[in-house]
């Protein structure tokens, strides 16, 4: 065998460090996004993009966990439609219910790979590496998944970056599940303060919910982004929170 030339292992070892810096930075960008982007779908999407590209793979594939409905979706899949399958389904299934990472270096020879999905996306999987995705309290919450080394194997560095990028993407996730849930509970508390309030006078009872999802029509028909939507829905429900200091002898007096 002729012996390796010393341009050519500067070379291999500036590239190996080059692909280090670009899994570093992917890391560092994840990172200041989390902080800024409150959008999840765009900062998932980031994330498993970066995904792929760090990785080298493919395509990647971010799997939620439904535990009331016993199944995982697809919350980003790259390349593919919106997938659903039993929780303990596939190589995403394995990791989900066990908790561990996994690399695969060739999946038909894998016994917990699912073909259906290739066949019907009319792809062909080689290798995967899947990282289950926790939540601070340890709870699985999803699986993060890379398909299709481009060049070579996955390896244990690959499995390193993947476990941090799934962490990140649980934290985002989570954060986004807490805002929701909390949204959920505001939104309930001013609808039911505004119900209340129509409530005390039955020529006005469900005024207030007309005057909202008119309000709502014309922000919608009006091309306002959904922030704005937003606006308008939360004024429809608050506009006439001013009667709550207009006594009764005022308010249902007779015409
Ligand atoms: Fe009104």
């Amino acid at each position: 065998m002729p012996p390796t030339s010393p341009d050519k292992s500067v070379a291999d070892e500036l590239a190996a460090l080059n692909r280090q810096i670009g899994k570093l930075e992917a890391l560092v960008e994840i990172g200041a996004e989390l902080s800024s982007e409150l959008n999840l779908d765009r900062l998932l999407d980031l994330i498993m993009t970066r995904t792929t590209e760090v990785l080298e793979a493919e395509r990647s594939t971010l799997f939620l966990v439904d535990r009331q409905a016993g199944e995982m979706w697809t919350k980003i899949a790259q390349g593919t439609e919106q997938i659903r399958m039993p929780l303990d389904a596939g190589i995403a299934g394995r990791v989900a219910t066990t908790g561990q990472i996994m690399i695969v270096h060739d999946a038909y020879e894998c016994p917990y790979f699912n073909r259906e999905f290739d066949r019907r996306n009319c792809f062909r999987t080689r290798s995967v590496l899947a990282a289950p995705m926790r939540t601070r309290r340890g709870e699985i919450i999803g699986v993060a998944q890379a398909i299709n080394k481009r060049n070579g194997a996955f390896t244990e560095e690959d499995e390193d970056l993947l476990t941090a990028l799934s962490a990140q993407a649980a934290v985002a996730i989570e954060i986004a599940q807490q805002y929701e849930e909390r949204k959920r509970q505001f939104d309930s508390f001013v609808r039911g303060l505004a119900i209340a309030l129509d409530a005390r006078d039955h020529l006005t009872s469900g005024h207030t919910a007309r005057v909202t999802h008119y309000a709502v029509i014309l922000a919608e028909e009006m091309g306002l982004p959904p922030r704005e939507v937003e606006l308008v829905r939360y004024s429809g429900w608050l506009h006439d929170l001013g009667k709550i200091g207009v006594p009764d002898r005022v308010l249902c007096k007779p015409s």
